[in-house]
């Protein structure tokens, strides 16, 4: 069952003005976003302002409740023209998911609204500098409880927006003797004492969207901001990994059709050898099959995103399937165009070469492609347990 209380028609409408709004205010930016490598607010204040930052949240708490599949549609028309401001409208979801999944009715009261609407930002802190992949065996921040309180310490890294976030989910270890569940989940506000904004990072791409590392000194946390029980952290860290990296396939097919279209419209103007080069074999072989991995990667993509609207019990695969299957297409359809443009593509002044640069994330973040391939396989043939005694 879908679970959204908008019609086709209002769900189309909404894909009507993003395409409106890309053309004529995101894409015009793109290239002075990635330039400057600062957060475009002006982008955020835009899709704020076109409900666009609560998609999929449940009407009750001030979201749209679209269905998943509008989501992801959306991120991907954003994504065609600039990866950076589609992350803004993917992290606000992947930031508000753990409090969607496992918060209570006061703390879901508190702050999804205020992300629905986009007075606030979120993030999400799962990665720390020795637990990337494995992200519940090499976990090291600790959330001790102190009365009426948790400390937590410790340092998280890559934490896409983190320094933008006004609310952060971080997962922290409760209990160290418990592996997986010992670890748990907790809403951080910015202004908590204790809590600061460290290193930011110096990116190949998505340069409009900072990356940063975030520092808990004895950093206080009321206990009413455990979210669900404590030990419940890392279900609730896949659980939310399920429904994001959709949102990330998302991106990176934007990114693909974005390069390929660019390529197509080049290839039928640029004239070597007497005539369009899109009349020459060879890149008519290419554009053809970068046409074939886009549309697969979109026929997978939009099943996660029913299995999503569904809460499917085998959304994990999917979810898997989608992202890896979108992050190669956009790493290969990106490098084929800047081939296709040849020196021109290399040049800052086609956008190519920066959906090339962007695209490289998407095979790395919310789990690398090998992380995907491992969860894929874990589906066919069981996670391996080392023998008893
Ligand atoms: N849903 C619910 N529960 C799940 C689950 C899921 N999808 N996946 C695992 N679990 C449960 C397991 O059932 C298990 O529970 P039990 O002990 O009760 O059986 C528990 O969680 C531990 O699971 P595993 O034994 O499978 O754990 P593991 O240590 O073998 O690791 C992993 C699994 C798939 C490798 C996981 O660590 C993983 O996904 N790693 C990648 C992390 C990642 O994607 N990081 C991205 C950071 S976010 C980001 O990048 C965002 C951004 O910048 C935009």
């Amino acid at each position: 069952m879908v679970l959204t209380h908008l019609s086709d028609g209002e769900e189309a409408l909404i894909l009507q003005v993003v395409r409106q709004l890309v053309a004529e205010r995101v894409a015009p930016r793109a290239a002075a976003i990635d330039e400057s490598g600062e957060f475009p607010w002006d982008i955020q204040k835009l899709f704020a302002e076109n409900d666009l930052l609560g998609i999929p949240f449940p009407a009750e708490y001030g979201g749209l409740g679209a269905s998943f599949l509008t989501y992801v549609k959306v991120v991907e028309e954003v994504a065609k023209a600039c990866a950076s401001s589609s992350l803004i409208i993917a992290v606000q979801e992947l930031g508000a998911l753990p409090i969607i999944i496992a918060g209570n009715h006061e703390q879901k009261q508190k702050y999804i609204p205020k992300l629905a609407s986009g007075e606030w930002t979120a993030a999400y802190a799962l990665t720390e500098a020795g637990s990337g992949s494995d992200a519940a065996g090499s976990m090291r921040t600790r959330a001790e409880r102190k009365g009426d309180k948790y400390l937590l310490n410790g340092t998280k890294i890559w934490i896409t927006q983190g320094g933008v976030a006004d609310i952060i989910c971080v997962f922290a270890v409760t209990d160290p003797t418990k592996g997986p569940s010992g670890i748990s989940a907790f809403i951080l506000e910015k202004t908590f004492p204790g809590f600061k904004v460290g290193k930011l990072e110096k990116k190949m791409g998505i340069r409009g969207s900072p990356t940063v590392e975030l520092v808990f000194e004895n950093c206080e946390v009321p206990a009413e901001n455990l979210l669900g029980e404590e030990g419940t952290g890392f279900k609730t860290a896949m659980k939310v990994l399920d429904k994001s990296r959709p949102g990330i396939a998302a991106q990176a097919l934007g990114i693909a059709q974005g390069a390929l279209d660019f390529a197509a419209k080049y290839a039928q103007e640029r004239i070597a050898f007497g005539k369009p080069i899109g009349q020459q074999q060879g890149i008519q072989f290419m554009l053809a099959d970068m046409k074939v991995e886009v549309e697969s990667s979109r026929l997978l993509l939009y099943e996660a995103a029913r299995k999503c609207d569904e809460s499917a019990p085998d959304l994990t695969l999917w979810a898997a399937l989608c992202k890896l299957k979108a992050g190669d297409t956009a790493m290969r359809v990106t490098t084929d165009a800047v081939q296709v443009l040849g020196g021109f593509g290399y040049s800052t002044e086609y956008p190519v070469e920066r959906m090339m640069r962007d695209a490289k994330i998407t095979q790395i973040y919310e789990g690398t492609q090998q992380i995907q391939r491992l969860v894929i396989a874990r589906t066919l043939v069981g996670k391996w347990k080392p023998p008893a005694g």
